[in-house]
């Protein structure tokens, strides 16, 4: 991993807001996505090599409950983590999951798969 931060707020948002009404997140707010199976954070991230790597997940989840998203990367299913509670919506946890990219440009999806909707999403790191 290089480290590269990608912060959830500059990706593509389908259904979601860019909310700063927690404190704690990175960069200039999270992506609260919208609390329904679907909703979706993309980002465009890039890699000087084809190869699987690790790829830190930072966000929140202030309920007791796990908020599950389903990864795709470049449309091929990665093994997501579970999202766990974090305590409160201004605690923010990292998990990580192994996405196997291309060289060049990637397209990472986040998607939500319950009605509950996902965690709120502060950025990638790759
Ligand atoms: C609260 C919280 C949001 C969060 C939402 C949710 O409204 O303020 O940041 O996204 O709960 O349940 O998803
Ligand atoms: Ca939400």
């Amino acid at each position: 991993s290089t480290g590269v931060d990608y912060q959830a707020e500059n990706c593509t948002v389908f259904h979601g807001t860019v909310d700063a009404d927690h404190s704690g997140f990175t960069g200039t707010g999270f992506v609260n996505g919208t609390n329904e199976v679907g909703a979706y954070v993309e980002c465009a991230v890039t890699a000087a090599a084809a190869g699987s790597v690790p790829v830190t997940v930072r966000y929140a989840n202030g309920t007791t409950t796990a908020r599950p998203m389903s990864i795709t990367v470049n449309g091929a299913a990665a093994t997501s983590p579970t999202f766990a509670g974090t305590g409160n919506w201004d605690t923010w946890a990292t998990t990580t999951f192994t996405a196997n990219l291309n060289a060049g440009t990637n397209l990472i999806r986040l998607t939500s798969t319950t009605a509950n909707g996902g965690p709120n999403l502060d950025r990638i790191t790759v």
